[in-house]
């Protein structure tokens, strides 16, 4: 099988400590960073933007992988490139023109990601698929950590498996919002190859610990765990 990726959310981390935090994930088993950029226009909260993200770049030993909660994210593309982005995710409710935003992101040499909010149907995807990088699901409303998983989000991540393998698309499939230990296995079943974890990972009494139990759930050391 596969191994799945782990993708630590930056949005838990403790900002008074985040060159430790950084160092702390780029020492642990986790895959990428997972960095949420909110507007306080398509989603109900403010987070950060490019200069937090420059200086994470600089420390960073993993790919970055930027999650866009903002209206209008084709004009800021080429910035979040510029500032390090590997993976560059846009909102499917937040483009009108969502397959020149998917090329947009591609032409700045970034990897391509769509999300879809918990309401969004994966049937939205069907025209685009072939052309994207990844798909993230999301298994809360976005805009803050720490909140609970939603649980028809594994119906979704089915849905997108199918029409992923059916049409042989090369896209990965993300989850975000309220996985820890508790239904990872579940999410991976469905078919998820990248879990994101902001606070089972950040607000444990181990964080690198945390880590490296999601890593291993799925297998036989994540089974003695
Ligand atoms: C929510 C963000 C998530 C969030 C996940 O809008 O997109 O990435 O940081 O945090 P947890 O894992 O705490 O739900
Ligand atoms: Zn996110």
């Amino acid at each position: 099988m596969k191994k799945h990726l782990i993708a630590p959310s930056v949005l838990a981390a403790n900002f008074l400590e985040l060159g430790q935090e950084i160092n702390m994930v780029n020492e642990s088993s986790a895959d990428w960073f997972h960095l949420d950029v909110m507007d306080g226009q398509f989603v109900p909260n403010i987070s950060y933007g490019m200069p937090i993200i420059k200086h994470i770049k600089r420390l960073a030993k993993k790919p970055l992988d930027v999650h866009l909660m903002i209206e209008s994210p084709e004009k800021y593309l080429s910035t979040f490139r510029e500032c390090g982005a590997d993976v560059i995710t846009v909102h499917m409710e937040a483009c009108t023109h969502l397959h020149r935003t998917i090329q947009q992101i591609k032409e700045t040499g970034a990897k391509a990601g769509v999300a879809l909010n918990p309401h969004t149907p994966v049937s939205t995807l069907e025209n685009v698929i072939e052309d994207l990088d990844l798909v993230l699901i999301m298994s809360v409303n976005p805009g803050f950590g720490g909140q609970k998983f939603i649980y028809n989000t594994l119906n979704k991540i089915r849905a997108a498996k199918e029409m992923i393998t059916v049409r042989n698309a090369k896209a990965v499939i993300e989850v975000d919002g309220g996985i820890g230990l508790q239904n990872a296995e579940k999410v991976l079943q469905a078919g998820a190859d990248v879990l994101v974890a902001g606070s089972s990972v950040f607000k444990a009494e181990n964080p690198s610990k945390a880590i490296e139990a999601l890593k291993a759930v799925g297998t036989d050391i994540g089974k003695l765990a």
